[in-house]
């Protein structure tokens, strides 16, 4: 039973993208993080719902928040957590990624969360292991964790999203946090506005559900929230912007840039941010904008949500199928 009061069951044993979510769900994992918020602000953080649960996360990519936000997650609700990262991998040995997923498995990890620089590694690791997976990020595909704190973060400045204008801004083209982010903002009916140069968004970032703009003056217009995107260079195959001086220029959020906003627009970014690019210091420290600590912060909590609910499903398919 919800705190809502209505019966419904998390069904998912993998958290894999957003699609696949629905808005119940949504809700059942906001329920679950506020509790995590609030127990995350005490001095005594650490629970038991995981224990005995062996947790591995599994990053073939850089990351620092991420990673970190995913291992106090797993430590705070009791489960004991391995991280493996690219750098000490036996990939880079040439073992595949199919003999690394068994390796794994054979050592019985009860959940596994994998960031790869390929779409659909995290389905391919849950597929092949019946480990319940979480997909910290798929290459430009995915990273619903992101869009979920994300979500989360405006949901409980606002009540909820539906109806809000919100743009995304910058290399939508390379970011997983971009698609994640769309799907999730449609799902909740909030109105999405897409805004990069040409070169910078996908070919049919039309048929997302979203609306595509060039100008940033225009795409602002009216917007209740903002996020930019870092330029991902690792994912990008050659220089798609002419000069960073110049992208700041065309696509750097300021306060004056914000002037077509609405008056109280929050100020969002998953980070890691390019300080002097995508965004002035001025804005990303501005207290009454800026909300990326408050996401960092959401981070932790929905990873718990997350991270307990696929466990809780997990279990009960272990015990009906001895
Ligand atoms: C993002 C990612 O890795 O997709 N970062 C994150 O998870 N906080 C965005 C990025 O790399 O720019």
């Amino acid at each position: 039973m919800s705190e809502a009061g209505f019966s419904y069951a998390f069904p998912h044993r993998d958290l894999l993208g957003v699609s696949g979510l629905n808005p119940l769900d949504v809700r059942i994992i906001f329920e679950r993080a506020e509790r995590h918020l609030a127990r995350n602000a005490e001095r005594d953080k650490k629970g038991s719902s995981l224990k005995g649960l062996t947790q591995i996360n599994l990053f073939f990519e850089a990351s620092t928040r991420t990673l970190a936000s995913f291992e106090l997650a797993g430590k705070r609700l009791g489960a004991d957590v391995v991280n493996f990262s690219a750098g000490n991998a036996s990939i880079k040995k040439g073992e595949s990624l199919a003999d690394t997923a068994e390796t794994l498995a054979a050592m019985r990890p009860d959940l596994l969360v994998v960031r790869h620089s390929s779409p659909g590694a995290a389905k391919f690791f849950s597929e092949l292991t019946g480990v319940s997976t979480v997909n910290a990020g798929d290459g430009a595909h995915e990273h619903p964790t992101q869009a979920l704190l994300d979500v989360f973060t405006l949901t409980r400045r606002w009540g909820e999203i539906g109806g809000r204008r919100i743009a995304i801004v910058g290399d939508i083209l390379h970011s997983r946090v971009a698609r994640s982010n769309v799907s999730l903002m449609n799902l909740l009916n909030a109105e999405v506005r897409l805004c990069g140069p040409a070169t910078l968004l996908p070919a049919d970032a039309d048929r997302w559900g979203a609306t595509v703009f060039h100008d940033l003056d225009a795409a602002l217009e009216g917007c209740d929230a903002v996020m930019t995107l870092r330029i991902q260079r690792e994912r990008m195959a050659g220089g798609l912007i002419p000069s960073e001086r110049e992208y700041a220029a065309l696509y750097g959020l300021t306060h004056d840039r914000l002037e077509t906003a609405q008056p109280d627009c929050l100020v969002m970014h998953p980070g890691p941010m390019n300080r002097g690019v995508e965004i002035t210091s001025a804005l990303a420290d501005d207290p009454e904008r800026s909300t990326i600590l408050d996401q960092v912060e959401a981070g932790v909590a929905i990873r718990m949500a997350v991270l307990e609910l696929i466990a809780e499903r997990s279990g009960e398919r272990t015990e009906i199928t001895p």
